[in-house]
């Protein structure tokens, strides 16, 4: 067990601004001028405030959280989530690998990975048993932050896999081989339930579904929280839908808090307070090779995944404290580090 499980910060209420559905003035705020008494001034101070918050860490779970990041819809920001969370909780002292399943590479080319064809890859881990360690890559701009990348070979490992034995779960078994420490591992999955997702689901403890809140936005996820139930009953008893996040919040439009709404009635506690803004900056990072959080850590959309990164940081120490309330949330041998905690 690690032994620096603590909070190294006190635990202060997110600070206010871009982070809620009322805040919907943020949508369109971005990079922003030196402080003043304007609303613009303030933000800017709040984004120093959450990055200068940065030194003072965050806590750290006992055991690497594994985090699958899914919705077999496409584009509702699952790679955008997986990158920039995972940066910023490297930014607040975590090491957190992100495992790239997606043979489109989306989240590599965001984390400015090279990927291509001759590039050891995931795909080797999955179809030829390579070493996880033999394929990860370092992220050059954020420290402790990490990247197993996906070529385009992925795209035949669906069909290749299919023959395989252990075919579900060789994510999970290189992972468990994995060696070097790591706090978070966040596994970006492709828009689609096959094997890969298969993979991830067998290998993770936590589920994160972003929604974008457009019309449609709940289609379709009863699909994956049926195929979360099948693994979970066949496959992973320790897999959980532990966190939603709102994406592309459009403050300015009734649909997106009626959506915002909806997912909270329906849901409830497992969905962030964060929701993440629609945000040119957020859009833009990739084609620079790097997460909003390196590419302008002071627009909303950085700001909002930080934010979110915290709350995620702090519910797993909440799940260590409050059994009761989160009970289905945690890690495999939470109860043993309760029965310590009480002692
Ligand atoms: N908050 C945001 N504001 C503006 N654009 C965004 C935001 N989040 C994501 N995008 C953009 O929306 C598009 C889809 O996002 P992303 O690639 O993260 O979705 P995805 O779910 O991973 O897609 P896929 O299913 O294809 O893997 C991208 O062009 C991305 O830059
Ligand atoms: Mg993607």
């Amino acid at each position: 067990m690690r032994s620096d499980a603590n909070i190294a910060g006190p635990m202060t209420d997110p600070v206010p601004g871009p982070r809620t559905e009322s805040a919907g003035e943020d949508v369109s705020r971005e990079t922003l001028p030196p402080m003043d008494d304007t609303p613009i001034g303030r933000a800017a101070q709040l984004a120093v405030e959450a990055l200068g918050r940065a030194g003072e860490g965050l806590p750290r779970p006992e055991q690497t959280r594994i985090m699958v990041v899914a919705n077999q819809k496409g584009g509702v920001g699952k790679t955008t989530t997986t990158v920039n969370l995972a940066a910023s909780l490297a930014l607040h002292g975590a090491r957190v690998l992100v495992i790239d399943l997606d043979p489109q590479g989306n989240a590599s080319t965001a984390l400015g990975i090279d990927h291509h064809a001759d590039v050891p890859s995931i795909y080797d881990v999955l179809v030829d048993s390579r070493p996880l360690s033999e394929v990860v890559q370092p992220v050059l701009d954020v420290e402790g932050l990490f990247c197993a990348p996906a070529t385009i070979d992925l795209a035949g490992a669906e069909i290749e896999l299919v023959s395989m034995v252990a075919r579900e779960s060789r994510l999970q078994r290189a992972i468990q081989a994995y060696e070097q420490p790591l706090d978070y591992i966040l596994i970006d999955c492709p828009p689609s339930l096959g094997l890969l997702s298969v993979n991830a689901l067998v290998a993770g403890a936590e589920v994160l579904i972003p929604i974008q809140c457009e019309y449609y936005a709940l289609e379709g996820l009863g699909q994956l929280l049926k195929n979360v139930d099948l693994v979970r009953g066949h496959l992973n008893q320790t897999l959980h839908v532990s966190t939603i996040l709102l994406t592309m919040y459009d403050g300015r439009t009734r649909l997106a808090s009626q959506v915002a709404e909806e997912v909270r009635t329906h849901f409830g506690k497992e969905v962030l307070r964060t929701s993440i803004p629609r945000s040119v900056r957020i859009s833009e990072a990739p084609s620079y090779g790097q997460t909003v959080i390196t590419y302008d850590p002071g627009s909303s959309g950085a700001l909002s995944y930080i934010e979110a990164a915290r709350e995620i940081a702090f519910r797993g120490v909440a799940v260590h404290y409050e059994p009761q309330q989160h009970g289905r949330v945690g890690h495999q041998n939470n109860q043993h580090s309760m029965a310590e905690e009480l002692q």
